[in-house]
Protein backbone atom coordinates (compact mmCIF):
# COMPACT_ATOMS: atom_id res chain seq x y z
CA UNK A 1 0.00 0.00 0.00
CA UNK A 2 1.47 3.54 -1.06
CA UNK A 3 1.06 5.95 1.66
CA UNK A 4 -1.20 9.05 0.65
CA UNK A 5 0.38 12.24 -1.40
CA UNK A 6 0.94 14.97 1.30
CA UNK A 7 -0.26 18.16 -0.31
CA UNK A 8 0.00 21.70 1.17
CA UNK A 9 -1.25 24.61 0.13
CA UNK A 10 -0.75 28.32 0.07
CA UNK A 11 -3.75 30.39 -1.14
CA UNK A 12 -7.31 29.80 0.22
CA UNK A 13 -9.48 31.66 -1.91
CA UNK A 14 -11.86 30.70 -4.15
CA UNK A 15 -10.00 28.15 -5.75
CA UNK A 16 -7.68 27.36 -2.98
CA UNK A 17 -10.94 26.52 -0.44
CA UNK A 18 -12.46 24.32 -3.19
CA UNK A 19 -9.50 22.60 -3.90
CA UNK A 20 -9.72 21.57 0.21
CA UNK A 21 -13.37 20.91 -0.57
CA UNK A 22 -13.18 18.07 -3.26
CA UNK A 23 -10.18 16.58 -2.24
CA UNK A 24 -12.46 15.46 0.95
CA UNK A 25 -15.07 14.91 -1.13
CA UNK A 26 -13.67 12.76 -3.77
CA UNK A 27 -11.35 11.01 -1.32
CA UNK A 28 -12.31 7.49 -2.60
CA UNK A 29 -12.33 8.26 -6.45
CA UNK A 30 -8.93 10.23 -6.30
CA UNK A 31 -7.24 7.55 -4.59
CA UNK A 32 -8.94 4.57 -6.55
CA UNK A 33 -7.99 6.87 -9.84
CA UNK A 34 -4.39 6.97 -8.44
CA UNK A 35 -3.93 3.63 -6.90
CA UNK A 36 -3.08 5.75 -3.77
CA UNK A 37 -5.00 8.41 -1.56
CA UNK A 38 -4.63 12.43 -1.69
CA UNK A 39 -4.51 14.13 2.06
CA UNK A 40 -4.12 17.81 2.60
CA UNK A 41 -1.68 18.11 5.70
CA UNK A 42 -1.16 22.09 5.68
CA UNK A 43 -2.39 25.38 4.42
CA UNK A 44 -1.51 28.55 5.23
CA UNK A 45 -3.46 31.96 3.95
CA UNK A 46 -3.42 35.07 4.57
CA UNK A 47 -6.18 35.12 7.49
CA UNK A 48 -6.87 31.99 9.63
CA UNK A 49 -10.44 33.23 10.77
CA UNK A 50 -12.05 34.15 7.58
CA UNK A 51 -15.08 31.99 6.86
CA UNK A 52 -14.27 29.48 3.68
CA UNK A 53 -17.41 27.11 4.24
CA UNK A 54 -14.83 24.42 4.44
CA UNK A 55 -13.39 21.91 7.16
CA UNK A 56 -10.03 22.77 8.04
CA UNK A 57 -9.64 20.81 11.43
CA UNK A 58 -7.17 18.22 11.20
CA UNK A 59 -5.09 20.01 8.62
CA UNK A 60 -2.00 22.11 10.15
CA UNK A 61 -2.13 25.82 9.61
CA UNK A 62 1.52 26.72 8.16
CA UNK A 63 2.92 30.19 9.68
CA UNK A 64 3.67 31.11 6.11
CA UNK A 65 3.97 29.32 2.30
CA UNK A 66 7.81 29.29 2.86
CA UNK A 67 6.93 27.00 6.26
CA UNK A 68 5.08 24.66 3.64
CA UNK A 69 7.20 24.84 0.91
CA UNK A 70 9.97 23.71 3.24
CA UNK A 71 8.40 21.42 5.17
CA UNK A 72 9.62 17.53 5.11
CA UNK A 73 6.04 16.25 5.85
CA UNK A 74 5.05 17.69 2.50
CA UNK A 75 5.12 15.82 -1.06
CA UNK A 76 3.78 18.09 -2.94
CA UNK A 77 3.21 21.95 -2.89
CA UNK A 78 0.07 23.73 -4.13
CA UNK A 79 0.28 27.48 -4.80
CA UNK A 80 -2.53 29.22 -5.30
CA UNK A 81 -1.81 33.05 -3.92
CA UNK A 82 -1.18 34.36 -7.36
CA UNK A 83 1.47 37.06 -8.04
CA UNK A 84 4.18 37.28 -10.10
CA UNK A 85 7.24 37.54 -7.65
CA UNK A 86 7.06 36.80 -3.32
CA UNK A 87 5.88 35.35 -2.07
CA UNK A 88 4.54 32.85 -4.49
CA UNK A 89 8.39 32.55 -6.09
CA UNK A 90 10.42 32.12 -3.76
CA UNK A 91 8.06 29.17 -2.45
CA UNK A 92 7.84 27.69 -5.49
CA UNK A 93 11.59 27.67 -6.30
CA UNK A 94 12.20 26.29 -2.34
CA UNK A 95 9.54 23.56 -2.97
CA UNK A 96 11.37 22.45 -6.47
CA UNK A 97 14.75 22.88 -4.87
CA UNK A 98 13.89 20.32 -2.36
CA UNK A 99 12.77 18.10 -4.66
CA UNK A 100 8.71 18.40 -3.71
CA UNK A 101 6.45 18.93 -6.83
CA UNK A 102 4.73 21.81 -7.34
CA UNK A 103 1.07 22.31 -8.89
CA UNK A 104 -0.05 26.00 -9.39
CA UNK A 105 -2.56 28.27 -11.30
CA UNK A 106 -0.41 30.87 -11.27
CA UNK A 107 -0.21 32.29 -15.23
CA UNK A 108 1.43 35.52 -14.57
CA UNK A 109 4.13 33.66 -12.77
CA UNK A 110 4.94 30.80 -15.45
CA UNK A 111 4.77 33.26 -17.79
CA UNK A 112 7.76 35.50 -16.53
CA UNK A 113 9.76 32.55 -14.42
CA UNK A 114 8.32 29.64 -16.05
CA UNK A 115 11.69 28.37 -17.75
CA UNK A 116 13.40 29.51 -14.57
CA UNK A 117 11.00 27.48 -12.46
CA UNK A 118 11.14 24.14 -15.08
CA UNK A 119 15.11 24.29 -14.67
CA UNK A 120 14.90 24.04 -11.11
CA UNK A 121 12.25 20.86 -11.59
CA UNK A 122 14.65 19.03 -14.15
CA UNK A 123 17.12 19.36 -11.67
CA UNK A 124 15.60 17.79 -8.67
CA UNK A 125 13.51 15.54 -10.17
CA UNK A 126 10.00 17.32 -8.99
CA UNK A 127 6.91 17.59 -11.30
CA UNK A 128 5.93 21.65 -12.50
CA UNK A 129 1.97 21.62 -13.19
CA UNK A 130 0.00 24.32 -13.93
CA UNK A 131 -2.97 23.18 -16.01
CA UNK A 132 -4.91 25.52 -14.14
CA UNK A 133 -3.09 28.31 -15.19
CA UNK A 134 -4.91 28.41 -18.66
CA UNK A 135 -7.73 28.20 -19.95
CA UNK A 136 -9.48 27.01 -16.53
CA UNK A 137 -10.90 23.39 -16.41
CA UNK A 138 -9.85 22.88 -20.60
CA UNK A 139 -7.39 20.36 -20.50
CA UNK A 140 -5.26 22.08 -23.04
CA UNK A 141 -1.68 22.14 -21.82
CA UNK A 142 -1.95 18.20 -21.10
CA UNK A 143 -3.45 18.26 -25.02
CA UNK A 144 -0.25 20.56 -26.37
CA UNK A 145 2.19 18.67 -24.07
CA UNK A 146 1.72 15.28 -24.21
CA UNK A 147 -1.92 14.99 -26.59
CA UNK A 148 -0.43 16.31 -29.18
CA UNK A 149 3.26 15.08 -28.63
CA UNK A 150 3.30 13.75 -32.35
CA UNK A 151 2.18 16.41 -34.16
CA UNK A 152 3.65 19.52 -35.43
CA UNK A 153 1.54 22.56 -34.36
CA UNK A 154 0.82 25.82 -36.93
CA UNK A 155 -1.34 27.55 -35.04
CA UNK A 156 -3.47 27.70 -31.63
CA UNK A 157 -5.59 30.53 -31.39
CA UNK A 158 -8.40 30.81 -28.67
CA UNK A 159 -10.73 32.56 -26.29
CA UNK A 160 -8.56 32.81 -23.23
CA UNK A 161 -10.23 35.20 -21.00
CA UNK A 162 -13.95 34.40 -19.39
CA UNK A 163 -14.39 37.61 -18.33
CA UNK A 164 -13.78 39.57 -21.57
CA UNK A 165 -16.27 37.09 -23.10
CA UNK A 166 -18.58 37.12 -20.62
CA UNK A 167 -18.80 40.76 -21.37
CA UNK A 168 -18.83 40.90 -25.32
CA UNK A 169 -21.38 38.60 -25.10
CA UNK A 170 -23.58 40.42 -22.73
CA UNK A 171 -23.17 43.48 -24.78
CA UNK A 172 -24.54 41.85 -27.81
CA UNK A 173 -27.19 39.92 -26.64
CA UNK A 174 -28.46 42.30 -24.08
CA UNK A 175 -27.57 45.41 -25.41
CA UNK A 176 -25.76 45.81 -21.93
CA UNK A 177 -23.00 48.50 -21.18
CA UNK A 178 -19.33 47.87 -20.72
CA UNK A 179 -19.19 48.93 -16.96
CA UNK A 180 -22.70 46.76 -16.12
CA UNK A 181 -21.07 43.49 -17.68
CA UNK A 182 -17.41 44.30 -15.68
CA UNK A 183 -19.17 44.80 -12.56
CA UNK A 184 -21.14 41.31 -12.90
CA UNK A 185 -18.19 39.46 -13.78
CA UNK A 186 -16.43 41.04 -10.87
CA UNK A 187 -19.59 39.68 -8.74
CA UNK A 188 -18.90 36.07 -10.09
CA UNK A 189 -15.56 35.74 -9.45
CA UNK A 190 -14.34 35.63 -13.16
CA UNK A 191 -12.29 38.69 -12.89
CA UNK A 192 -8.77 39.28 -11.85
CA UNK A 193 -7.96 41.78 -8.34
CA UNK A 194 -7.26 44.46 -11.35
CA UNK A 195 -9.68 44.09 -14.09
CA UNK A 196 -7.83 46.15 -16.37
CA UNK A 197 -5.59 42.95 -16.65
CA UNK A 198 -8.47 40.94 -18.41
CA UNK A 199 -10.15 44.04 -20.26
CA UNK A 200 -6.96 45.20 -21.65
CA UNK A 201 -5.85 41.92 -22.80
CA UNK A 202 -2.64 41.40 -20.42
CA UNK A 203 -3.92 37.99 -19.19
CA UNK A 204 -4.88 36.58 -22.08
CA UNK A 205 -1.26 37.61 -23.45
CA UNK A 206 0.47 35.57 -20.47
CA UNK A 207 -1.76 32.59 -21.28
CA UNK A 208 -0.92 32.59 -25.15
CA UNK A 209 2.88 33.38 -24.38
CA UNK A 210 2.38 29.81 -22.17
CA UNK A 211 -0.06 27.88 -24.59
CA UNK A 212 2.83 29.45 -27.86
CA UNK A 213 5.87 27.86 -25.64
CA UNK A 214 3.75 24.96 -26.11
CA UNK A 215 2.76 24.23 -29.01
CA UNK A 216 6.15 25.51 -31.02
CA UNK A 217 9.17 24.38 -28.68
CA UNK A 218 10.23 27.52 -28.07
CA UNK A 219 10.52 29.73 -24.87
CA UNK A 220 7.87 31.58 -23.53
CA UNK A 221 8.05 34.97 -24.42
CA UNK A 222 5.38 37.24 -23.17
CA UNK A 223 7.21 40.66 -24.32
CA UNK A 224 7.02 39.26 -27.99
CA UNK A 225 3.02 39.48 -27.28
CA UNK A 226 1.58 42.27 -29.63
CA UNK A 227 -1.48 42.91 -27.07
CA UNK A 228 -4.80 45.29 -27.39
CA UNK A 229 -7.94 44.80 -24.78
CA UNK A 230 -11.74 45.57 -25.49
CA UNK A 231 -12.35 48.66 -23.72
CA UNK A 232 -12.52 51.19 -27.39
CA UNK A 233 -15.17 48.10 -28.53
CA UNK A 234 -18.59 50.09 -28.75
CA UNK A 235 -22.22 49.07 -29.34
CA UNK A 236 -22.04 50.37 -32.92
CA UNK A 237 -19.29 47.68 -33.62
CA UNK A 238 -21.13 44.27 -31.95
CA UNK A 239 -24.11 45.41 -34.08
CA UNK A 240 -22.21 46.12 -37.26
CA UNK A 241 -20.66 42.96 -36.74
CA UNK A 242 -23.76 41.02 -36.68
CA UNK A 243 -25.21 42.50 -39.58
CA UNK A 244 -22.15 41.74 -41.76
CA UNK A 245 -22.04 38.17 -40.05
CA UNK A 246 -19.41 38.78 -38.21
CA UNK A 247 -18.94 38.37 -34.16
CA UNK A 248 -16.23 40.33 -31.98
CA UNK A 249 -14.31 38.02 -29.78
CA UNK A 250 -10.48 38.76 -27.95
CA UNK A 251 -8.35 36.17 -29.34
CA UNK A 252 -4.88 34.88 -28.45
CA UNK A 253 -3.52 34.18 -31.59
CA UNK A 254 -0.14 31.71 -31.98
CA UNK A 255 1.00 31.08 -35.72
CA UNK A 256 4.02 30.06 -37.07
CA UNK A 257 4.94 32.59 -40.21
CA UNK A 258 7.35 32.78 -43.25
CA UNK A 259 9.28 35.70 -40.53
CA UNK A 260 8.57 34.10 -37.23
CA UNK A 261 6.04 33.22 -34.60
CA UNK A 262 3.30 35.76 -34.46
CA UNK A 263 1.82 36.07 -31.18
CA UNK A 264 -1.47 38.90 -30.59
CA UNK A 265 -4.06 39.45 -28.64
CA UNK A 266 -6.35 42.17 -29.94
CA UNK A 267 -10.61 41.96 -30.50
CA UNK A 268 -11.12 40.05 -33.52
CA UNK A 269 -14.17 39.65 -36.11
CA UNK A 270 -14.18 36.06 -36.62
CA UNK A 271 -17.21 34.36 -39.39
CA UNK A 272 -21.13 34.17 -37.37
CA UNK A 273 -21.12 30.70 -38.32
CA UNK A 274 -17.75 29.53 -37.33
CA UNK A 275 -17.25 27.66 -33.69
CA UNK A 276 -15.34 30.13 -32.17
CA UNK A 277 -18.27 32.71 -32.75
CA UNK A 278 -20.82 30.26 -30.69
CA UNK A 279 -18.61 30.44 -27.38
CA UNK A 280 -20.76 32.89 -25.44
CA UNK A 281 -20.12 33.86 -21.74
CA UNK A 282 -17.22 32.78 -19.54
CA UNK A 283 -16.63 29.95 -21.60
CA UNK A 284 -13.02 29.75 -22.82
CA UNK A 285 -12.16 27.63 -26.46
CA UNK A 286 -9.05 27.00 -27.77
CA UNK A 287 -8.14 25.58 -31.25
CA UNK A 288 -5.27 23.87 -32.59
CA UNK A 289 -4.20 23.15 -36.12
CA UNK A 290 -1.45 20.72 -36.46
CA UNK A 291 -0.18 19.22 -39.60
CA UNK A 292 -2.12 16.66 -41.10
CA UNK A 293 -5.05 16.69 -38.44
CA UNK A 294 -7.80 19.00 -38.68
CA UNK A 295 -8.33 21.86 -36.09
CA UNK A 296 -8.98 20.39 -32.77
CA UNK A 297 -10.93 22.33 -30.78
CA UNK A 298 -11.81 22.51 -26.69
CA UNK A 299 -14.67 24.27 -25.13
CA UNK A 300 -14.97 24.69 -21.39
CA UNK A 301 -15.79 26.60 -18.33
CA UNK A 302 -12.23 28.92 -18.08
CA UNK A 303 -12.48 31.08 -15.04
CA UNK A 304 -14.22 31.01 -12.02
CA UNK A 305 -13.44 28.56 -8.63
CA UNK A 306 -14.99 25.28 -9.96
CA UNK A 307 -13.12 25.52 -13.39
CA UNK A 308 -9.88 26.36 -11.91
CA UNK A 309 -9.86 23.70 -8.97
CA UNK A 310 -10.62 20.65 -11.31
CA UNK A 311 -7.53 21.42 -13.51
CA UNK A 312 -5.11 22.32 -9.78
CA UNK A 313 -6.85 18.48 -8.56
CA UNK A 314 -5.77 16.88 -12.39
CA UNK A 315 -2.29 18.34 -11.97
CA UNK A 316 -2.02 17.24 -8.18
CA UNK A 317 -3.59 13.50 -9.26
CA UNK A 318 -0.57 13.22 -11.97
CA UNK A 319 1.97 13.87 -9.01
CA UNK A 320 -0.06 11.33 -6.55
CA UNK A 321 0.01 8.86 -9.74
CA UNK A 322 3.84 9.23 -10.31
CA UNK A 323 3.37 10.84 -13.66
CA UNK A 324 5.93 13.57 -14.77
CA UNK A 325 5.82 15.32 -17.48
CA UNK A 326 9.12 18.50 -18.24
CA UNK A 327 7.21 21.50 -17.67
CA UNK A 328 6.82 22.87 -21.23
CA UNK A 329 7.14 18.90 -23.07
CA UNK A 330 11.13 18.86 -23.57
CA UNK A 331 13.85 19.98 -21.49
CA UNK A 332 14.50 23.46 -20.75
CA UNK A 333 17.70 23.35 -23.11
CA UNK A 334 16.00 22.14 -26.08
CA UNK A 335 13.23 25.03 -26.08
CA UNK A 336 14.66 27.32 -29.30
CA UNK A 337 14.32 31.12 -28.88
CA UNK A 338 11.39 32.58 -30.14
CA UNK A 339 11.47 34.37 -33.70
CA UNK A 340 9.13 37.07 -33.49
CA UNK A 341 7.09 38.03 -36.54
CA UNK A 342 6.84 41.94 -36.15
CA UNK A 343 3.23 42.67 -36.34
CA UNK A 344 3.21 45.42 -39.29
CA UNK A 345 4.17 42.13 -41.48
CA UNK A 346 0.68 40.54 -40.12
CA UNK A 347 -1.61 39.40 -42.78
CA UNK A 348 -5.71 39.49 -42.53
CA UNK A 349 -8.74 41.56 -43.28
CA UNK A 350 -10.02 44.27 -41.80
CA UNK A 351 -13.08 45.71 -39.82
CA UNK A 352 -12.86 49.51 -39.98
CA UNK A 353 -15.30 52.04 -38.56
CA UNK A 354 -14.65 55.90 -39.30
CA UNK A 355 -16.30 59.14 -38.77
CA UNK A 356 -16.66 60.30 -42.21
CA UNK A 357 -17.12 64.03 -42.89
CA UNK A 358 -20.80 63.38 -45.04
CA UNK A 359 -19.93 64.87 -48.23
CA UNK A 360 -19.56 64.40 -52.06
CA UNK A 361 -16.18 62.61 -52.53
CA UNK A 362 -15.21 61.10 -49.17
CA UNK A 363 -15.96 57.73 -49.88
CA UNK A 364 -13.87 58.37 -53.35
CA UNK A 365 -10.68 60.00 -51.30
CA UNK A 366 -11.07 56.85 -48.62
CA UNK A 367 -11.13 53.85 -51.08
CA UNK A 368 -8.08 55.82 -53.31
CA UNK A 369 -6.05 55.99 -49.77
CA UNK A 370 -6.96 52.08 -49.39
CA UNK A 371 -6.21 51.73 -53.32
CA UNK A 372 -2.97 53.17 -53.05
CA UNK A 373 -1.78 50.73 -50.78
CA UNK A 374 -3.03 48.04 -52.74
CA UNK A 375 -5.98 47.26 -50.53
CA UNK A 376 -9.33 45.68 -51.93
CA UNK A 377 -12.62 46.96 -50.09
CA UNK A 378 -14.99 43.76 -49.72
CA UNK A 379 -17.65 45.83 -48.58
CA UNK A 380 -18.07 49.34 -47.78
CA UNK A 381 -21.48 50.76 -46.18
CA UNK A 382 -22.43 53.65 -44.39
CA UNK A 383 -25.04 53.98 -41.05
CA UNK A 384 -27.62 56.56 -40.88
CA UNK A 385 -27.87 58.13 -37.31
CA UNK A 386 -31.82 55.90 -37.23
CA UNK A 387 -29.13 52.79 -37.33
CA UNK A 388 -29.80 51.59 -40.89
CA UNK A 389 -27.31 50.71 -43.30
CA UNK A 390 -26.75 51.30 -47.06
CA UNK A 391 -24.76 51.03 -49.24
CA UNK A 392 -23.00 54.52 -49.03
CA UNK A 393 -24.87 57.85 -50.84
CA UNK A 394 -22.59 60.92 -50.64
CA UNK A 395 -25.55 63.04 -50.22
CA UNK A 396 -24.82 66.54 -48.73
CA UNK A 397 -25.08 66.17 -45.02
CA UNK A 398 -23.33 68.58 -41.79
CA UNK A 399 -22.60 66.11 -39.03
CA UNK A 400 -19.68 62.95 -39.75
CA UNK A 401 -21.61 59.58 -40.36
CA UNK A 402 -20.42 55.78 -39.12
CA UNK A 403 -18.71 54.65 -42.58
CA UNK A 404 -17.67 50.58 -41.97
CA UNK A 405 -15.52 48.76 -44.56
CA UNK A 406 -14.31 45.41 -44.64
CA UNK A 407 -10.85 44.92 -46.33
CA UNK A 408 -9.63 41.65 -48.05
CA UNK A 409 -6.60 40.16 -46.67
CA UNK A 410 -3.96 42.70 -46.39
CA UNK A 411 -0.45 43.58 -44.50
CA UNK A 412 -0.66 45.22 -40.98
CA UNK A 413 1.71 48.10 -42.63
CA UNK A 414 -0.01 48.81 -45.64
CA UNK A 415 -3.53 49.35 -43.49
CA UNK A 416 -1.46 51.64 -41.11
CA UNK A 417 -0.54 53.70 -43.82
CA UNK A 418 -3.67 54.07 -45.81
CA UNK A 419 -5.64 55.23 -42.61
CA UNK A 420 -2.82 57.72 -42.16
CA UNK A 421 -3.49 59.21 -44.88
CA UNK A 422 -7.13 58.99 -44.65
CA UNK A 423 -6.97 60.92 -41.17
CA UNK A 424 -4.05 63.80 -43.16
CA UNK A 425 -6.79 64.29 -45.89
CA UNK A 426 -9.26 65.38 -42.95
CA UNK A 427 -12.20 63.48 -44.44
CA UNK A 428 -12.92 61.69 -40.91
CA UNK A 429 -13.35 62.78 -37.06
CA UNK A 430 -11.54 61.39 -34.57
CA UNK A 431 -9.20 58.16 -35.05
CA UNK A 432 -10.45 55.02 -36.92
CA UNK A 433 -11.53 51.90 -35.01
CA UNK A 434 -10.09 48.74 -36.58
CA UNK A 435 -10.45 45.51 -36.09
CA UNK A 436 -8.48 42.55 -37.49
CA UNK A 437 -10.74 39.53 -38.84
CA UNK A 438 -9.90 35.98 -38.75
CA UNK A 439 -11.17 33.51 -40.93
CA UNK A 440 -11.05 29.73 -40.01
N1 LIG B 1 -9.75 36.52 -14.99
C1 LIG B 1 -9.55 35.31 -15.70
C2 LIG B 1 -10.65 35.20 -16.74
C3 LIG B 1 -9.60 34.14 -14.75
O1 LIG B 1 -11.57 36.01 -16.74
O2 LIG B 1 -10.56 34.32 -17.58
C4 LIG B 1 -8.94 32.92 -15.26
O3 LIG B 1 -7.62 33.11 -15.60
Amino acid sequence: MIAPLRVGIAGLGTVGAEVVRLIEQQGKILSARCGRGIKVVAVTARSKTKKRGVDLRGIRWAKDPMAIAVDPEVDCFVELMGGVGDPALSAIEAALASGKSVVTANKALIARHGLKLAALAEQHGGALNYEAAVAGAIPVVKTLREGLAGTGVDRVYGILNGTCNYILSRMEQEGLSFADCLKDAQRLGYAEANPSFDVDGHDTAQKLAILASLAFGTKVAQSAVYVEGITSIAAADLRAAAELGYRVKLLGVAVRTATGIEQRVHPTMVPRTSSIAQVMGVTNAVTIDGAGISPITLVGPGAGGAATASAVLADIADVARGVRALPFGRPVAKLAATTKAPMERHEGGYYIRLMARDLAGTAARIATRLAEQKISIESIVQRHPDGMIDAVDATKKSSPVPVILITYATSEDAMRRALQAVQSDKVISGRPQVIRIEKN
